[in-house]
């Protein structure tokens, strides 16, 4: 082989799955070595498609036997009658269907896709493989014996390529750990241990959870129709008022009943697996090119967002600067520029009641004396307040016992925050995924011989970042019979940060917390004084 030969993946996806199927695939065909991109049908250049070799279709199937959005553009084309039927002469394929038999129109459009690349005078390397999600295996059932024997048959034309030794480099995108922690289990007065979505520190901030019964739940389909259609009627327990409008999504997360969790936990038992009701499942989530496409989507989109501000500024500017030059003529009692005539009225009207006056130039340090000037690019807590933080904390590299200990104390410090392990990470690839993840703040501890002795707090995704030098660190830990520690989000109290650097600093520390609720007894002190900030917590009572 010369150059790198070349084959293309490319699939029809409603739901996603055919698209991670053929990403999958794709991946594979990298490692053995093959060129070419993974890609929707329906962004495929397809009149490049007579130029193509080798191709692989992964085809879902929707609606009633349709085929998905993203290839209905490519669909039509290949439809058109007057393509001769050979214009796919050079083209060598597989279609791998995705679908459901429990569907009449059983995967429907990949059999209608294969049969039309047959009459286009393409040659199939060989026959179409149905997935069925029905099957015990789901879609894997079909397709890991079917992407086998296509790779084998592609040996004939590339015998260089060893497909049943894929050595592959790539590094799967979560990795699951388990934590043996302690029992520390809370179990609840109906006798179910705590809500595993809504415990404390995970839930997410926008969802207001309510906890409902099921009082009804019927089949509203005849037995003999393959689909379960329910009825299903909840109840809210206690006294809780659930309030809607139209519009409103109704999101339900079901939680296993007891009796299924026991018995899940007595087969560990029984094959001696060590995993116990109150260890802690750790998912984490590795930067690899899934995540840069995320990441790459939200810089896209906070690049927009950037520019429109930026947009809307610049036009503000201009109006100012207008009305600045309206009010020179007049106090001035020149005459009003040509350019400026046409407006001068309606620029009066604004000046009154739009200008803050002089405090306001002064803290933007302009002499416009207008409001709406400050740049937006100063501006990187501009959503505070509206979106509660997110937070990851991690430690420097081989982290003492003390270290991952006051790393644990932070935790409860901030409400929203995870720990992470540092591992053997990069810094940057930790930066990249905690931009990925949407993370407002990243924080890393440092000691010196066990001793924390630095924290730096780094917003994202564009700074700012701070660094705080750690001394007299006294953690819970070491504070004999300290009880447990209130977690609701705390009232701030800021003591001495009046200057440019004292406010900056504030908000570092300010919107690192989310906007605590008006009778949170838990309150945290920042004392400034002569620039040593020390910090204090405490919960009070009326
Ligand atoms: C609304 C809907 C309609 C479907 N219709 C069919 C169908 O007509 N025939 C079929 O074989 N599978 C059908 N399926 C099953 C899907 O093809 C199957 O779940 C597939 O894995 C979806 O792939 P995707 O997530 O890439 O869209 C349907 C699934 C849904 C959700």
């Amino acid at each position: 082989m010369s150059e790198a030969p070349r084959l293309i993946v490319l699939y029809g996806s409603q739901t996603y799955t055919a698209q991670e199927v053929a990403e999958r695939i794709w991946r594979k065909t990298k490692v053995l070595g093959f060129r070419g991109p993974v890609q929707a049908m329906d962004e495929y250049p397809i009149t490049s498609l007579i130029k193509e070799e080798f191709a692989i279709f992964v085809c879902a199937t929707t609606g009633q036997g349709d085929e998905p959005d993203n290839m209905k553009k490519f669909w039509k084309f290949l439809l058109r009658k007057n393509l001769p039927p050979t214009s796919l002469l050079k083209l060598k394929y597989g279609v791998i269907g995705l679908g459901d038999s429990s569907y009449l129109k059983f995967n429907f459009a990949g059999k209608k896709l294969h049969r039309r690349l047959l009459q286009l005078g393409a040659t199939p390397l060989l026959d179409i493989g149905l997935c069925d999600y029905q099957h015990d295996l789901g879609h894997d059932a079909v397709l890991a014996p079917w992407l086998k024997e296509y790779l084998s048959i592609l040996k004939a034309y590339y015998p260089k390529i060893e497909p049943d030794n894929i050595q592959t480099t790539f590094i799967p995108r979560w990795k699951v750990s388990l934590e043996k922690c302690e029992d520390k289990t809370t179990t609840t007065k109906d006798g179910l241990t705590e809500d595993i979505y809504f415990a404390k520190g995970i839930r997410d901030s926008f969802v207001d959870a309510t906890q409902f019964q099921v009082v009804k739940n019927y089949r509203t389909t005849h037995v003999t129709h393959f689909q379960d259609v329910r009825m299903i009627t909840l109840k809210t327990t206690g006294k809780t008022v659930v309030k809607y409008k139209p519009g409103d999504v109704f999101n339900i997360r079901p939680r296993n009943s007891k009796e299924d969790v026991e018995d899940l936990f007595s087969i560990f038992k029984e094959h001696n697996i060590d995993i116990l009701p109150h260890y802690n499942l750790i998912v984490e989530e590795y930067h690899d090119g899934k995540f840069s496409f995320t990441m790459l989507r939200r810089q896209a989109r906070l690049r927009r967002e950037y520019l429109y501000r930026k947009s809307v500024e610049d036009k503000q500017k201009n109006i100012q600067a207008k009305k600045d030059q309206l009010k020179r003529c007049l106090e001035e009692n020149i005459p009003i520029h040509g350019d400026l005539r046409k407006e001068a009225l309606a620029l009066q009207k604004r000046i009154d009641y739009e200008d803050k006056g002089p405090e306001r130039a002064a803290v933007i340090g302009s002499f416009s004396g207008g409001a709406n000037t400050q740049s937006s690019q100063d501006d990187e807590y501009r959503y505070a307040g509206v979106e509660d933080p997110k937070i990851m904390i991690t430690t420097s590299r081989e982290p003492s016992a003390r270290l991952k200990m006051f790393v644990k104390e932070l935790r409860l410090i901030f409400p929203n925050s995870q720990r992470m392990n540092r591992g053997g990470y990069e810094m940057s690839q930790l930066i990249h995924a905690c931009r990925a993840n949407e993370v407002t703040d990243f924080i890393v501890v440092h000691e010196h011989r066990g001793v924390p002795d630095s924290l730096v707090i780094c917003h994202l995704p564009y700074g700012p970042t701070a660094s705080f030098t750690l001394s007299g660190v006294v953690m819970r830990h070491d504070i004999p019979d300290i009880g447990p520690m209130s977690e609701q989000f705390p009232h701030l109290i800021f003591h001495n940060f009046k200057t440019d650097l004292g406010l900056r600093t504030m908000s570092i520390l300010k919107y690192l917390f989310p906007v605590p609720k008006p009778d949170s007894k838990r309150v945290i002190t920042f004392a400034n004084n002569d620039d040593y900030i020390c910090f204090r917590q405490h919960t009070y009572k009326k």
